[in-house]
């Protein structure tokens, strides 16, 4: 509806589209539930993934650190193999397939034709897929066998974040009834845990101001940022320094805490500003071992760690959350910090340079 298209009171779509999370959780809960108010998603859709022997997730962008994340629930949830590949290298350089694999397309627009080259390629190939997409009626929704919609309405800003924790709920739902129609017991109620992501998300988003401080503090003038994490927060941090250089156009990559010694660690100057996720509990010493590294070496550091695995010096706690589901908690500042340095240095925040929402050239 049109009022979705409108920024209100707002000044930027990407700020709306940021508070919109919240809301898109919960709907999401809504839209993929049946009439028992359990949890519920297409049988045909959850069977074609419990007959494949393993999911090939092809993506984009945000997209694609999307399907890194549901790669994690997939193979944690439902027991499924899975990789994941950017499509603009899949085409060229397809990777040996398993026998009965399924190809699952991760795009917001529906339309990126890099996606579009490896389904048209897999279709000939015979292979059945599946499109996890926010327009219906799209190009790659229209051609895959399936489709599941991400109804997180209209996505205006060019850089990409409703969609993206529309994403990963979605592969969520989908692990966890996949995993039940395999009759496996899975000790999580995912509805009931996507409340809380979404009651946490609420907190985050009121958030603004210290995320806006943050913003000032370490993103003011900086040349570059460095955003580390270990687990699942490798694959958020990769999402937060994506947002970062889009927007802010501050050189901006996202590391394995682990592997920084073996050679990033050689770009850390005095006050070179490091981000730091901490949401997982079996990595939060390490991580913070990382962090004790590139202090050492003058780093300017920023945890944002999440309750109950908090410390003294953290900057920000994020709410608790399930332990598979925080990249949907703890991408929300990252968006935040990466819109306010975006907003100081007085670029365009809803369309950056260079930038375009769905890239239909190959
Ligand atoms: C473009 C956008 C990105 C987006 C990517 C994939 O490059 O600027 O924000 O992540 O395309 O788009 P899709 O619509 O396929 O998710």
């Amino acid at each position: 509806d049109a009022s979705d298209i409108e920024k209100g009171t707002y000044p930027h779509y990407m700020l709306k589209e940021i508070d919109e999370q919240p809301l898109v959780i919960r709907r999401l809960i809504e839209k993929y539930r049946n009439e028992q108010g359990e949890l519920a998603i297409d049988e045909e859709i959850v069977q074609a993934v419990n007959e494949a022997d393993r999911l090939y997730i092809v993506a984009c962008g945000t997209s694609y650190h999307a399907g890194l994340v549901g790669k994690q629930l997939m193979e944690n949830w439902a027991k499924i193999p899975v990789e994941v590949h950017i499509a603009s290298e899949f085409s060229y350089n397809m990777p040996l397939l398993s026998e009965k694999p399924l190809f699952i397309y991760i795009s917001q627009s529906g339309e990126t034709a890099d996606s579009r080259a490896v389904l048209v390629r897999t279709k000939e190939l015979g292979h059945k897929s599946l499109t996890i997409t926010n327009v219906p009626g799209s190009t790659l929704s229209r051609e895959a066998d399936y489709t599941l919609l991400l109804h997180a309405g209209p996505e205006i800003a060019v850089a990409s974040t409703k969609a993206y924790t529309a994403q990963i709920a979605v592969l969520a739902m989908l692990a966890a009834v996949a995993a039940k129609a395999k009759g496996m017991a899975l000790d999580v109620d995912v509805t009931k845990e996507l409340g809380i992501v979404a009651n946490a998300m609420d907190t985050l988003c009121d958030a603004k101001h210290e995320m806006e401080q943050i913003a000032r503090e370490y993103l003011a003038t900086t040349r570059n940022c460095f955003f580390i994490g270990r687990a699942v927060d490798y694959y958020v941090v990769l999402e937060g320094a994506l947002k970062l250089k889009e927007i802010s156009y501050i050189q901006a990559e996202g590391f394995a805490g682990g592997e920084l010694k073996h050679g990033t660690i050689a770009l850390i100057e005095n006050g070179t500003p490091v981000i730091a996720l901490a949401t997982q509990e079996h990595v939060n010493l390490s991580i913070r071992g990382n962090v004790k590294e590139v202090v050492a070496r003058g780093a300017n550091p920023c945890i944002i760690s999440m309750k109950g695995l908090d410390m003294e010096d953290d900057r920000f706690v994020i709410p608790a959350v399930h332990p598979m589901l925080t990249p949907l908690a703890s991408v929300v500042p990252l968006q935040l910090i990466a819109y306010y340095a975006a907003l100081h240095r007085g670029c365009d925040v809803d369309k950056p340079r260079n930038l375009a929402k769905s890239v239909t050239v190959e």
